[in-house]
């Protein structure tokens, strides 16, 4: 059985290794331990792991700026995907962010990422063509 439950601290050092598999081209200094347990203190309860039989298999960060919503780090292992895990994880994340009054969630999706996109895609998202993301 696959079970949904909010992602903790606890849960670094599986989650980091999943990463390198599913996620390694977004990781980033902003992944390191420290970071994330910031990261969930910040916006508690909001991010979430797939498990099965024990074992972390999909994982949401989700988090708020008190105006918008963003998604990061949207990732299940190779072999469970097509299963709607993901689905799953995306909808809770959703509902979560939306339960602290936030109305729009936005994530980011490399151009070249297709199965990305049409997951996004799938669960309504609208991909915005009309402006770029300037980082700094
Ligand atoms: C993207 C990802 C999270 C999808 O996880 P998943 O559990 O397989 O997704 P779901 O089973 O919930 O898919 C839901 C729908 O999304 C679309 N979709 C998902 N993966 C797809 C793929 N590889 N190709 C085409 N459509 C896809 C389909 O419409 C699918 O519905 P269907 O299976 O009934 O046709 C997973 O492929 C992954 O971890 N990829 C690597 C990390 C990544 O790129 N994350 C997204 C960053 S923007």
């Amino acid at each position: 059985m696959i079970t949904i439950r909010p992602m903790t601290i606890e849960d670094y050092d599986e989650v980091f290794a999943m990463w390198q598999i599913t996620s390694k081209r977004a990781l980033s200094s902003a992944d390191e331990r420290e970071q994330i347990a910031r990261y969930l203190e910040r916006n508690k309860g909001l991010s979430q792991v797939a498990v099965s039989d024990g074992k972390i298999i999909g994982t949401v960060l989700a988090g708020h700026d008190g105006r918008r919503g963003f998604i990061h780090h949207m990732a299940v292992l190779p072999e469970y995907r097509r299963r709607h895990i993901g689905h799953a994880l995306a909808e809770k994340a959703i509902e979560n962010i939306r339960a602290e009054g936030i109305e729009k969630t936005h994530i980011f999706c490399y151009r070249d990422n297709e199965a990305g996109q049409k997951f996004w895609s799938d669960l309504g998202f609208v991909r915005r063509d009309d402006i770029f993301d300037f980082s700094l």
